[in-house]
């Protein structure tokens, strides 16, 4: 039999108890310079966590661990635990089951040069759908939820590259919830985005949450407080403080180098 049914089911029994992502003792490191230190924390399911923090304090790189994408960057070299739904990511054998169920957007959209219909096709394809009328089903179906439809029904066929910047930063999520993901890493989506499009995308991101847990790096310090339940804040590769955001941005914040950041004296 193939890998895939090792792996850990597609569908676990939902425990409530338990976190969606737990992360212990997550050190990162390319080549002899850490990128993380000893980080540990969890992010609950149906939540939108927040990371925030300068230019260069790990956040990518955590991003990359909880997907595996160590596998393909060289030199990066992980330590400690990721656990997805209770199972450690290193554990799946088959890297691909893993990442359709975390969907991940970069900060530049990237789409597959393709028409729009097909860059949302292309991952149901993948995994075997092949009637069209599925495929209509499921490429209308993302696109709504990525608040995409209305702009694109009439040109699904256009490639997708001629989308606006907006348009295309869209795309790319409705790509990424093609797969059906149960966990989405957003890594500073809105840094291509204009301001009314980037709050069209907030209004998605409040709206997946019901469905699925979402991840949601961020430059912008009113962004996380605008969406996400809790928030982290990391700096040089320190998770300084995590906690339920509007904290972050109260008296009773932790920590005078989160209170700097969040007031914007520093980053
Ligand atoms: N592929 C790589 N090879 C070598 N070093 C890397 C690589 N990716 C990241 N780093 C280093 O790891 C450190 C943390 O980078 P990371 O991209 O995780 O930070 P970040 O918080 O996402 O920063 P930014 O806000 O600028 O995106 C940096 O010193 C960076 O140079
Ligand atoms: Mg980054």
């Amino acid at each position: 039999m193939s890998d895939v049914t090792r792996d850990p089911a597609p569908a676990p029994a939902k425990d409530a108890a338990r976190p969606k992502v737990s992360v212990r003792g997550l050190t990162i490191r390319y080549g002899d310079a850490v990128a993380l230190d000893d980080v540990s924390l969890d992010i609950h399911e149906h939540e939108i966590f927040g990371i925030i923090g300068p230019s260069n304090s790990g956040k990518t790189s955590f991003l990359r661990a909880i997907n595996r994408m160590d596998a393909f960057t060289d030199g990066m070299v992980v330590e400690g635990r990721v656990l997805f739904d209770g199972h450690d990511v290193r554990t799946w054998r088959n890297l691909y089951s893993l990442r359709r169920r975390i969907g991940v957007v970069f900060p530049l959209p990237v789409g597959l040069p393709l028409t729009v219909y097909e860059n949302v096709a292309f991952a149901p394809r993948l995994a075997g759908v092949r009637k069209k009328a599925d495929l209509d089903v499921i490429v209308e179906r993302c696109l709504r939820r990525a608040a995409l439809w209305d702009e694109v029904k009439d040109r699904l066929d256009a490639l997708g590259s001629l989308l606006s910047g907006g348009q295309q930063q869209r795309l790319t999520i409705a790509r990424a919830l093609s797969q059906e993901p149960d966990l989405l890493l957003l890594d500073e989506f809105s840094i291509a985005v204009d301001p009314v499009t980037t709050m069209r995308i907030e209004a998605v991101l409040a709206e997946l949450k019901k469905e699925i847990t979402i991840v949601l790096v961020t430059n912008l310090v009113q962004q996380a407080r605008r969406l996400a339940d809790r928030t982290a804040f990391f700096l040089m590769g320190e998770c300084v403080e995590v906690g339920p955001t509007e904290q972050l941005f109260s008296d009773d914040v932790q920590d005078p180098r989160t209170r700097a950041y969040v007031e914007g004296r520093f980053g």
